[in-house]
């Protein structure tokens, strides 16, 4: 999603805000554009399409200024094109804008009204005339605090003015923002990601906050417009992680790094010397938790409907999940008992991050897990139990599906033995299969050349339906998900038991179906599901584990991955659907890092 970058500096900025922008690309975009100040000039240029033709477009008529500000736009208001691209200057005001102005209609009627001339179909022009009209009267300072006033809706800001060539504003609401600092230059951007090349001392603004940054100091506001202080954090140093190495890409880099992210993440909860599970300080005491709620948008939700065969599985508590952009609209009961938990790969995610503002509104206890530490959702959360994924940069979320499943098994198995739910034997086998798991994706993964065959068979297929039963069903909802996010065909998941109430109709000659049936207690009715559906002519494909034999001939491809315990048979389930769907997408040539229309990290509702 749209992300930003300012660099205030005593040389040239726009070979780094370039660079940095590069950084942001796995976000998701469709447009870049960058404004420097030179001689009292705003120097614009924008693009449709990728960062490297606005590479071209500087190279070709470079661009000197000191202070300057980048963006790449995810576009919701108008269509990718130059028009549309940010940064939106005026004559004496040059905006990048994250997030989404609700009013912008209203406003921009106003303006109007005034003979303000629009040259694009975004929210953002409002704020660009809007302080335009505000800097007739006031500072730049003051003029940013009375815009902002105006607006309603979500967003991050970066701006530079044309009279004043020391300096850039930013200012925050909603969207995250960031501010690093060296000692000759300092940087605004939309993550800590985007700066890590240039540094890693990182403040965070939070909602309504203001900063203005020079070359060699930065200022902090709040609401009332008092300065402030900010903690300064340094980032953690994560070498390597815009090398895709002998990959061809980010994404089969990141499935294929998924044993170590296992490892990596059950080292980070297991204490190896008392083989016990090593999570302290929670918010609420588990033996008195009535209720836990997970929360989450896309892959993360399908982490929380795992979580919650699980948690109904080890323990007598009430589980409920939803939607975060349901979830922050319905009419709630919020009970001071319950433990509500958000999880987020990027912990930026809007949805994500209005849901956990209103569980802090009404004073119930928050637990977020997350794989940036640094991010909104850790920041605002009363505790955070992170996934320890290392970034993630294909758009597709894989590595921290894994590590959020890892993390939330463990939390699992740890609140059901602290209720006395789990018996210590069984608790402590648990613990010896999770130290397996490591291996036993790693032999998953070795599964991909038979995967690499199935894909084939995707190629002229028109849809597709990824059927499971229990704590699988979620398993196919998140291999329906990746197929059509990375290869754009169509494809379902189900219940497999839910077929014949309607999806049944859908079943022809040669349809693709994919059924995922681990031998767990629903195996023999799946079975039974998967012969209605090949008796219609659908094309089965059959995903399970090795803890018995016996693949029905009717089935044209058999995978079956190893047997470590029935609960974490989801977690190795998943990761032929990953490899499926990246095999379909690279043979059909899409953009397996960015696929079309999607973004990273999704800071607009
Ligand atoms: C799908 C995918 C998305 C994200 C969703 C939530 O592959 O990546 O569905 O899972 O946008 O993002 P986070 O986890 O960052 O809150």
């Amino acid at each position: 999603m749209c992300g930003i970058i300012g660099i205030a500096s005593s040389k040239p900025v726009s070979i780094n805000i370039i660079n940095s922008l590069k950084k942001l690309e796995y976000r998701g975009y469709d447009s870049a554009g960058i404004a420097t100040l030179e001689n009292n000039f705003i120097n614009e240029k924008k693009c449709s399409g990728r960062v490297d033709e606005l590479e071209k477009i500087l190279f070709k008529s470079p661009s000197d200024g000191n202070i300057g500000i980048g963006h790449v736009r995810w576009a919701t208001h108008g269509v990718p094109n130059i028009a549309n691209a940010h940064p939106h200057s005026s004559e004496s005001v040059s905006v990048v804008h994250n997030g989404i102005i609700e009013n912008s209609d209203d406003l921009k009627k106003e303006l109007e009204a005034k003979g303000a001339i629009f040259k694009s179909d975004t929210d953002t022009e409002v704020i660009t005339l809007l302080i335009t009209e505000e800097l007739k009267k006031s500072q730049p300072l003051k003029s940013v605090f009375k815009t902002i006033k105006k607006l309603k809706g979500s967003f991050a800001l970066g701006i530079i003015f044309k009279d004043f060539s020391d300096f850039i504003i930013g200012a925050r609401r909603g969207s995250p923002l960031a501010v690093g600092y060296s000692s000759k230059e300092n940087y605004l951007g939309s993550d800590s990601y985007a700066l890590k090349s240039m540094t890693n001392k990182i403040s965070y603004l939070d909602d309504g906050e203001l900063c203005v940054l020079s070359k060699d100091n930065v200022s902090f506001y709040d609401s009332n417009e008092k300065k402030i202080n900010k903690k300064i954090h340094t980032v953690s140093d994560e070498k390597n992680i815009s090398d895709k190495g002998d990959f061809k890409n980010f994404m089969s880099k990141e499935i294929f790094e998924q044993p170590l992210t296992a490892k990596n993440c059950i080292s980070e909860y297991l204490d190896s010397l008392k083989k016990d599970i090593n999570i302290i300080n929670f918010p609420l005491d588990p033996r008195n938790i009535k209720k836990i709620i997970l929360i989450g948008c896309g892959t993360a939700f399908h982490s929380c409907l795992v979580a919650k065969y699980w948690l109904e599985e080890l323990t007598s508590l009430d589980i409920e999940i939803d939607i975060a952009s349901e979830f922050r609209y319905r009419k709630l009961k919020f009970d001071s008992d319950n433990l509500y938990i958000f999880v987020s790969q990027s912990g930026e995610t809007a949805d994500t991050a209005a849901a956990l503002d209103i569980c802090k509104k009404n004073n119930v206890k928050t637990c977020s897990i997350v794989n940036v530490i640094e991010s909104t959702i850790a920041r605002n959360s009363d505790w955070v139990l992170p996934i320890h994924a290392g970034p993630e940069i294909g758009v597709a979320s894989t590595k921290a599906f894994i590590g959020q499943l890892i993390v939330l098994y463990i939390l699992s198995l740890k609140i059901s033995f602290l209720r006395g739910d789990l018996d210590k034997k069984i608790y402590n086998q648990k613990i010896k299969n999770l130290e397996n798991l490591s291996n036993s994706i790693k032999k998953t993964l070795a599964l991909e050349s038979n995967i690499q065959l199935m894909a084939k068979e995707f190629l002229n297929a028109r849809g597709s339906m990824f059927l499971g039963r229990g704590s699988s069903f979620p398993i196919a909802l998140e291999g329906a998900l990746k197929l059509k996010e990375l290869s754009y065909l169509h494809a379902e998941g189900y219940p497999a038991g839910e077929m014949k109430h309607g999806p049944l109709a859908l079943i022809e000659e040669g349809l693709p179906v994919i059924v995922i049936a681990p031998k767990d207690k629903y195996f023999e009715k799946t079975l039974s599901n998967m012969q209605e559906v090949i008796a219609r002519g659908g094309k089965i494909f059959f995903i399970t584990d090795n803890k018995k034999d016996s693949i029905s001939e009717n089935i044209r491809f058999g995978i079956r991955v190893p047997y470590l315990d029935s609960l974490l048979s989801p977690i190795l389930l998943a990761v032929p659907l990953q490899l499926l769907a990246y095999h379909v997408a690279l043979l059909k040539n899409c953009d397996i890092d960015k696929p079309r229309n999607l973004a990273k990290s999704v800071t607009v509702e």
